[in-house]
């Protein structure tokens, strides 16, 4: 199994040329399914759900070319219903094909999702507006068979702004019949993505990136797509977090600085110093972190979940004491154990984390137990004394394009034993 080592201590200075965005290309490879149309897509970063999404398509019957970061889909010989098992329990967005192939085929048949172990990530809201939409859900053995012969538009009020079933609903809603209306719909950047993609094929969407999504359904949309994909804003903010750490001077490309709001407020508030303009960014760690009196985790454009991990490993090495409050997820706590073992004072009550900022972490042998949790751990290993391991790098694969050799070229004394 794969194992990264690393050695910490070393200040990072460069650039990084942040990748496209995971959250963005997963669904909008789901969308290539809805229209048997041809996508060329660039951008495309090189993850392990990348190409767990690469074989759900092609065992769907779409054909499939890559060369580096372009990817070509052509859907049209899709002629399967049915989302091979092993495939959608490794990967939590393989749900958001439920929406796609009841738009392409009116039927799908799929297991349970897997994903990062982060709670128990329920799929309700996603059936509940499914069943809105006028499919017909039968759940049975662990698999989730939806059909339709017909989708109807309607108007949804989610309980939550769920990122997943703001996604699911807008892929099942554009070629419905009539208008759908989604309220309390997420805003994430990534939503804008899929919109436009989806727009560019001949989809009339409206509104995404505010909590009110208009979809007009249409009868077909067969234009094929070129489509850059956005790049991704927790890559940034993981390599911003190993420039802070490492009293580090990065400079980030091709980003979009208004996607970091959050992110830069807080890393400020910690004394960095940060440069922007609309594209790039340069930032440089101080010479002792302060702590920050409180990180909350919320839905864009709140603090993102997915830099809550990072984070706590920048504040477990800070000059006081920071509270971490996680309100997105119930279980996301699993990496502060390893950030105990690495000499991190922290408590935690609930999905509350009390951080009292150590002089120094230590290196030893760590466990990566889901993605940004085992980047966490790569982040402290940079600042820790001496040696740091970190096992089950494959969750670290599912999110960071080329991690360790990015890192390496910054300066970072870190090699991937395979
Ligand atoms: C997406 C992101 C993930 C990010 C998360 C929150 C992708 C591929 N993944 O995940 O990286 O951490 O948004 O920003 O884009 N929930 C329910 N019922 C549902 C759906 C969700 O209770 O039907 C709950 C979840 O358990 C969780 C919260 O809502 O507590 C947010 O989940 P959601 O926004 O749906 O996250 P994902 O789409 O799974």
């Amino acid at each position: 199994m794969d194992r990264i080592i690393l050695y910490g201590g070393n200040r990072l200075t460069g650039e990084v040329n942040v990748s496209g965005a995971k959250n963005a290309i997963l669904p909008i490879l789901a969308a290539t399914v809805v229209e048997g149309n041809e996508s060329t897509i660039f951008n495309v970063p090189n993850l392990r759900d990348v190409e767990v999404m690469e074989k759900i398509l092609l065992a769907l019957g779409c054909t499939i070319k890559r060369v580096d970061n372009i990817m070509w889909v052509n859907s049209k010989p899709l002629d399967q219903v049915k989302i091979p098992d092993e495939l959608a329990r490794e990967m939590r967005s393989s749900i958001i094909l439920m929406g796609a192939m009841l738009s392409r085929c009116g039927e799908v048949i799929i297991s349970y999702p897997g994903g990062c172990e982060i709670g128990p990530r329920p799929i309700d809201m996603h059936l509940k507006a499914l069943k809105d939409l006028g499919a017909e859900i039968e759940e049975s053995y662990g698999f989730i068979h939806c059909r339709a012969s017909k989708l109807k538009g309607t108007e949804i009020q989610l309980d939550y702004p769920s990122v997943g079933a703001t996604e699911n609903i807008i892929l099942a809603a554009v070629k419905a019949e009539g208008t759908t209306i989604i309220r309390n719909a997420a805003r994430e950047p990534e939503i804008v993505d899929l919109q436009n993609y989806l727009n560019k094929a001949g989809a009339r969407i409206s509104g995404a990136g505010t909590s009110v999504i208009i979809i007009e359904g249409v009868n077909e949309f067969k234009k094929d797509v070129t489509h850059y994909t956005m790049p991704d804003r927790i890559v940034a903010g993981t390599y911003m977090i190993a420039s802070a750490i490492t009293r580090g001077e990065i400079i980030l490309k091709n980003i979009i600085t208004d996607h970091l709001q959050a992110v830069i407020a807080k890393l400020k508030e910690a004394g960095c110093l940060i440069y922007s303009d609309e594209n790039s960014l340069k930032i440089i760690g101080p010479e002792r972190i302060n702590s920050i009196e409180m990180v909350q985790t919320l839905p864009y454009p709140g603090f993102p979940t997915d830099m809550q991990a990072q984070i706590m490993a920048l504040l477990s090495i800070a000059n006081g004491i920071s509270i971490i409050s996680e309100t997105v997820f119930e279980n996301r706590f699993k990496h502060v154990e390893e950030l105990i073992r690495m000499g991190a004072n922290i408590k935690t009550f609930g999905k509350v984390a009390i951080i009292k900022g150590v002089k120094e972490l230590t290196g030893t042998k760590t466990t990566a137990k889901d993605l940004r949790g085992g980047a966490s751990l790569v982040l402290a290993g940079l600042v820790a004394k001496g040696r740091t391991e970190i096992e089950n790098v494959y969750h670290i694969k599912r999110g960071y394009e080329d991690f360790h050799k990015i890192l390496k070229g910054l300066g970072a004394n870190i090699e991937l034993v395979e």
